[in-house]
């Protein structure tokens, strides 16, 4: 019984711990390079994301989101993600060096 216990809590653990590890802002953000371009550095028309500060990105994708910013695309991708999801996008692209 006591076995059992220890192993359903650990089963239980890692439950817990896959969509924590599937939502990092590395993983979420690797959709953005597909039209962003290689290091997110920008891709024919589109804008580079890279050396842009967190606030920025955060703004950005929360008046696409809200529909206050037009776009062709952004709004729907936008749309796709929770506040906190785009915070952690935002987090990890700011880091990203040039
Ligand atoms: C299907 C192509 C596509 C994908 C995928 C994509 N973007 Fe975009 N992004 C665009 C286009 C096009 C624009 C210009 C606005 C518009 O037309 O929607 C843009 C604009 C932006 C802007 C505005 C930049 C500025 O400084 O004004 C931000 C921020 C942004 N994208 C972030 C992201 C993030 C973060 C992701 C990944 C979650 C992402 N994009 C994925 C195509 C894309």
């Amino acid at each position: 019984m006591i076995l059992y216990r220890a192993a359903l809590a650990a089963a239980l653990v890692l439950v817990g711990a896959a969509p924590t590890m599937a939502q990092t802002g590395q993983a979420m953000a690797q959709t953005c390079y597909v039209c962003h371009g290689p290091g997110v550095k920008g891709a024919g028309q589109i804008v580079g994301l890279v050396g842009l500060p967190k606030d920025h990105l955060v703004r950005q994708m929360a008046d696409f989101k809200a529909d206050k910013r037009p776009g062709t695309i952004m709004n729907r991708i936008a749309k796709g993600y929770t506040d906190e999801q785009l915070a952690l996008i935002a987090e990890y692209l700011a880091a990203l060096k040039k």
